[in-house]
């Protein structure tokens, strides 16, 4: 049996059109049901439902010997223990830091509010720059403009949300797609299988592009 992690949401959507590719269709639909774990029409793949940020716990742990997620995740969660054979070039975005439009940086210590906390320690660590990080756990976009904070670090993508609500992205981080995580000892155990896979997703996002 192959386990795959996914999140509801972007990845799944984006995510299912490549996993199809390989025979493997959920037996209901993920985003409807409430079912955590869902058969797939192959009998030997399942697909377990769980949030984005959880994803590289469940494959580090072997629970799942599969995973897709956001580089920014896997940023964030910091393993060395997880394969990372494929990028899918789905869910892109950038990490950046974002403040209020035109407002000039404070005199004192910058305070940065995020949910990529390690992101955020490592980012200003690397600038040599004292910061006090203030971790929320979403709508970040709100703490510059109620004065929990004078930046935050989020994905980016079109810029929409920082527009509508006054902020302007300032400083790139890194570029950010979902990978196809692999647990170590899956890797050797199931290596026939898995690589397959690999094989036949590489394939399917190759044809996409
Ligand atoms: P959770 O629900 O656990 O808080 P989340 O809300 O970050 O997680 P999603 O919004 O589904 O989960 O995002 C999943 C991944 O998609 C993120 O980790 C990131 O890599 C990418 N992503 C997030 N926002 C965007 C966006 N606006 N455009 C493109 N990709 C995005
Ligand atoms: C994500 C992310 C940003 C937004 C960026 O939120 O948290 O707020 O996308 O995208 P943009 O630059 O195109 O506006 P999402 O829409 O996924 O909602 P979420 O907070 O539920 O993750």
């Amino acid at each position: 049996m192959l386990t795959i992690a996914l999140s509801k949401g972007r990845i799944l959507d984006d995510t299912l059109p490549l996993l199809e590719q390989a025979g493997i269709i959920p037996t209901e639909n993920p985003e409807k049901s409430r079912k955590l774990i869902i058969p797939t029409t192959r009998d030997d793949v399942r697909l377990l439902i769980v949030r984005a940020t959880d994803v590289p716990t469940y494959v580090e742990h072997g629970a799942a010997d599969l995973g897709v997620a956001g580089k920014d995740v896997l940023l964030e969660h910091g393993s060395q223990e997880l394969y990372e054979p494929l990028d899918l070039q789905i869910a892109k975005c950038k990490l950046m830091t974002a403040g209020v439009a035109g407002q000039a940086e404070p005199v004192g210590r910058l305070r940065v509010a995020t949910k990529f906390v390690n992101v955020a320690k490592r980012y200003y660590a690397e600038q040599g720059r004292q910061v006090e990080i203030i971790k929320l756990y979403g709508s970040m976009e709100l703490a510059p403009l109620v004065g929990l904070a004078d930046k935050i670090i989020d994905v980016v993508d079109t810029g929409n949300t920082l527009r509508a609500n006054g902020l302007e992205p300032q400083d790139f981080i890194c570029e950010v797609s979902s990978r196809l995580v692999v647990n170590r000892a899956s890797m050797k155990m199931k290596h026939g299988k898995i690589q397959a896979l690999i094989q036949t997703l590489s394939q399917a996002v190759d044809a996409r592009h």
